[in-house]
């Protein structure tokens, strides 16, 4: 079992949770529906192996709407067992063909939207996702996250994080509110927001790598499949644990919709890379 971090100061969580994006669809967002009932086994078996740190969104839904990633949750796990974190995102207004941004005023609805999928009064972790699908930009959060953080004020949210950032945009979001968690692309072989980690691990935030084992694709990586040949084990292990290593402040958060994948996954925690392998993977 990988160790535990106080996500905010007070969510004590396994450095190795889930992510909920792959369940309703194996392409993540708006694919061909998967069986619900496997999707709900996956995230038994996931709370079972030690699991309490889920990460969802009201808009992991497959392509005919069919399959929720929150519904399955609520449907495996509800009531809720002591100590699990459900975090999730809002921001993105998605609908069939078109992927936008919410308004402020939009805010409160989509956290309202959680709050009634998940079946609970308060959400422990909510992140304000900003930019389209690719590579954050420019674009100012502040307007947005004064309107979450207002949420939280009013009880609707234990604590806020960020995803598809720069580190301007946590300093800009920390001016208005705390921020405990920061989401955004990084894996093995996709380490550009370095800096974002390090500014991360310098306020003690959690950083919170999407794509752990590189979103299923490009992660045929030399350097992985080396250290991975060298103790026998998949590439995503190799992946999850150099995550785990690579900061004391990262939360791994990888998504399957497979039994096996997910025990795949899981048993990275006991997989200890050497001086050597850390070499090899630099
Ligand atoms: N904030 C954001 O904008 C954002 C964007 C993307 C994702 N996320 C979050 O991050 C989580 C993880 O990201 P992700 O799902 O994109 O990527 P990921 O966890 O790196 O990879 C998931 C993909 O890899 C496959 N996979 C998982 N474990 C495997 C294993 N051991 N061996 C072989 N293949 C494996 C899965 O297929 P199978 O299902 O068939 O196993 C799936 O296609 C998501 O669930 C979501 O919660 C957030």
């Amino acid at each position: 079992m990988s160790e535990d971090f106080r996500l905010g100061g007070d969510l004590v969580v396994n450095r190795l949770g889930f992510g909920a994006m792959r369940l309703p669809s194996k392409n993540g967002m708006g694919g061909p529906a998967r069986d619900p009932e496997a999707g709900r086994a996956v995230l038994r078996r996931a709370v079972e192996l030690g699991v309490n740190h889920i990460d969802t969104a009201d808009f992991y839904v497959s392509r005919n709407g069919t399959v929720r990633a929150n519904t399955l949750l609520r449907e495996a796990l509800h009531p809720y067992p002591s100590g699990l974190v459900i975090a999730t995102k809002v921001g993105p207004v998605i609908r069939p063909g078109s992927f936008s941004q919410g308004a402020p005023a939009d805010l409160r609805g989509l956290v309202e939207d959680n709050l009634e999928s998940l079946g609970v009064d308060r959400l422990d972790l909510v992140y304000l996702r900003i930019g389209g699908m690719g590579a954050p930009h420019g674009e100012s959060l502040a307007a947005r996250f004064e309107a979450l953080a207002a949420l939280r004020e009013e009880g609707l949210i234990r604590h806020l994080g960020i995803s598809n950032v720069t580190t301007s945009h946590l300093a800009e979001a920390r001016a208005i509110a705390p921020v405990v968690a920061v989401q955004n692309e990084f894996h093995a072989a996709q380490r550009a927001d370095a800096d974002l980690l390090a500014a991360c691990e310098e306020s003690g935030i959690a950083f919170v790598p999407f794509s752990p084992v590189g979103g299923g694709a490009d992660f045929d990586d030399e350097r992985l499949a080396k250290v991975a040949a060298r103790h026998g084990v998949t590439v995503a292990q190799v992946g999850l644990a150099w995550l785990l290593v690579s900061s004391p402040v990262t939360l791994a958060i990888p998504g399957t919709g497979s039994l096996a994948h997910l025990e795949d996954n899981m048993a990275a925690a006991g997989l200890a890379l050497t001086e050597q392998d850390l070499a090899d993977l630099t």
